[in-house]
Order: structure tokens, then sequence, then C-alpha cells
């Protein structure tokens, strides 16, 4: 029997600050605390984040430390995001997970946010096979990716504007619902009627597996401008399903037609939209007929969390990855490149 593996996980590029234990594919613990400082601000507010993520990383590792029932000296390793993200924040984990690791000999990875992500699909089973497509959709990114094996990807198509949780965000700000809205539109539209009005379809027509969101938040704006109070209020929830249905169809058609183009039948989703309640049933039906098998992240999974950090920087540890003590943070690292 092989040994199984023990690995820490550090997240702070944002606004949660979330440690995890895993030991090989299965989750002993999974701790996230979510900042409420940025709340009054309607959005993150750097300082405060970097602030907030040093006061709790170290309770917020103890507690995961503890709900797994596993001591310190037992870890084999550490994965830290160490970008995508702000880059205050990103510091503050990368750091901490400098001091332990020179405290306890532990090896440690740098592990790049987005690819944590794609690896909230293999903290549970079934996961997708390779090669798989996988449309990776957050707040700060928009992407379509072809998987062809571990730790290797393929970028096919991505947004030219906003990504599309910053559209669910923009959205649910001008139309008053509080910080972060993608939750707030979601739930508003599962009760709307989504053909109050007919929101145009970001790049509909492009050839590209590329996206675009301004046109759409643009078209948003103007129509529920030229409402009156009482009619914006009347209509809250059909203005959101109408949102909702060109944010999610441009999704799922672009990413069904990527995976013909590609040959590839099984889809994996990634980030926090991966949590939209239409994104999750208009894929899954729609990629039945083309005999496709989707993936989704349970709900926990999708946004940020620890968890999905632990298990990309298993494979990484497991492929002779490892950091060492010159590792930075890196505010704007694609996908699959490289860290020092
Ligand atoms: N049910 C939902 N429907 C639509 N959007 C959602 C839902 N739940 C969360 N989101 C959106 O997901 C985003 C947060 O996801 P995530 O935490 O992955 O983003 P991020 O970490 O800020 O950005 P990135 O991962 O690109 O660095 C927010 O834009 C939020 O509004
Ligand atoms: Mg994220």
């Amino acid at each position: 029997m092989t040994h199984m593996m023990t690995i820490l996980g550090i997240e702070t590029s944002c606004d949660e600050t979330s440690a995890a234990i895993i030991q090989d594919d299965k989750v002993l613990s999974n701790i996230i605390s979510s900042q409420s400082v940025h709340l009054q601000f309607g959005g993150v507010v750097p300082e405060l984040a970097s602030r907030a993520h040093l006061k709790k990383i170290i309770p917020i590792y103890q507690e995961a430390l503890d709900t797994a029932g596993v001591s310190q000296h037992q870890l084999d390793g550490i994965a830290v995001t160490c970008g995508p993200g702000l880059v205050g924040a990103l510091l503050v984990g990368v750091n901490f997970v400098k001091g332990l690791s020179l405290a306890t000999g532990i090896p440690f990875v740098g592990v790049n946010h987005i690819e944590g992500h794609v690896y909230s699909n293999f903290l549970e089973a079934p996961h997708p096979r390779f090669p798989f497509l996988c449309l990776i959709v957050s707040g700060g990114h928009t992407q379509l990716v072809v998987i062809k094996e571990h730790l290797t990807y393929r970028l096919i198509g991505k947004t030219r504007d906003d990504a599309v949780g910053e559209a669910y965000d923009k959205v649910a700000k001008l139309l008053g619902l509080p910080y972060p809205g993608g939750p707030e539109v979601d739930k508003l539209a599962q009760r709307g009627n989504p053909s109050l009005v007919k929101f145009p379809i970001g790049l509909e027509k492009s050839k590209t597996f590329d996206f675009s969101y301004s046109g759409l938040k643009t078209a948003v704006l103007n129509f529920v401008q030229q409402l009156s109070e009482e009619e914006r209020k009347a209509h809250l929830a059909d203005i959101c399903a109408a949102f909702q249905q060109a944010a999610i169809t441009a999704l799922v058609s672009k990413t069904l037609r990527a995976a013909k183009t590609y040959q590839l039948t099984d889809i994996a989703v990634a980030g926090g939209v991966a949590a939209n309640s239409l994104l999750r049933k208009m894929l899954t039906e729609e990629a039945q007929n083309q005999h496709c098998r989707v993936f989704f992240p349970s709900i926990q999974y999708c946004t940020d969390n620890a968890a999905m950090i632990a298990r990309a920087g298993l494979e990484r540890l497991k492929a002779g990855y490892s950091s060492n003590f010159s590792l930075n943070a890196y505010p704007s690292i694609q996908l699959g490149e490289e860290i020092q």
C-alpha cells in the first residue's frame, strides 16, 4: 500500500481566509472565514483584506488541523495560493507558509488560484476523465480550457472584457442588491420571467470561443434607466431572470460548441459562477443531447476555498514541483504559467 499524502492548503487571494487538510483526494477539513468588513463598501477593500487575513490566518490554520484531527507533524506538504489575486492578501498566505515550512521543514508549493478552481472537480467522485474541457467562470475569469492531462492547460477562449461573475456583481449593484451580487441575482432570477426583455448574448455570432459581458451589462443599465421606480421594483426578479438567461446562454452554447469542435465528451465547470442554478441546469440538460458528461463541484467548493488549493498542490508535489523561500506573490499570473 502506498503512503497517503496529507496536505495543508492555504488560500488568501481575495476576501476569504481559508485553510484545509486533505488526505489524498479526501477532504478532512475546509475552514473558510469570509471577511464581512467589506460589506459596507460594496466591494473588496485591498488593505482591509490584508489586515483581516493577518488576524485570521493562524486561528483558521489551527481550526483546520483540529477539525481534521491531524497534528502539524503529520503534514507531508503545504500548498499555498501565490496568484492571481490581491498582492497584499496573497503575501499574508505566502509568508505564513514560508514561516511554517521554515519552522517544521515541511515542503511547500505555490499554486495558481485558477488551477485550484479547476481541481475543485477532483475533490469528489466521480471526476472528469482526461482529456476534458473546463469552463472556468469566476469573479475575475471566464475561460474555456482544454486539459489533456494533469497540470497542462490549453486556452481556447476567454472574455474580451468583463468576467461573467463581475457582470453579475455589477448588475446586482445597479439594481441596488448587496455585494457579492451573483447569488442574489441568481435567487431573484429563479422566480422571475426571463421573457420580459431580451438582452443581447455576447459574441453570439462569433466563430471564436471568446466571451463578452460588457455589452450585456450596459443593456441592463439602459433598460433599467428607462423604467420608473415602481416599474423597477415590480420587475426586479424579471430583470434578473432576463439578464441570467443571456449571461448563461452564452456560456452554455460556446462550451457545447467547443466540446464538439475538440471532440471532448467530459466537461467540467469551475469557479464561483459554477454555483449558478441556471448554468447547472441548462448545461447538464443540453449536454445530454450531445452525449457529453458534465461535472460541477458541490456548491461549497465552487467559491474560494483552501481544499481546492490543497488538491492542486497535491498534484504538483506528486509531479515533483516544490517552491523555495524566494516564492513571491504574483497578482496577475496566467493559468499554466511557470511559478518561480
Ligand atoms: N449562484 C451564483 N450565480 C452567479 N454568480 C455567482 C453565484 N455564486 C457566486 N457567484 C459569483 O462568483 C464570483 C466569486 O467567485 P470566485 O470566488 O471564484 O471569484 P474570485 O476568486 O473573486 O475571482 P477569481 O477566482 O477569478 O480570482 C462572484 O463574482 C460571485 O458573484
Ligand atoms: Mg476564485
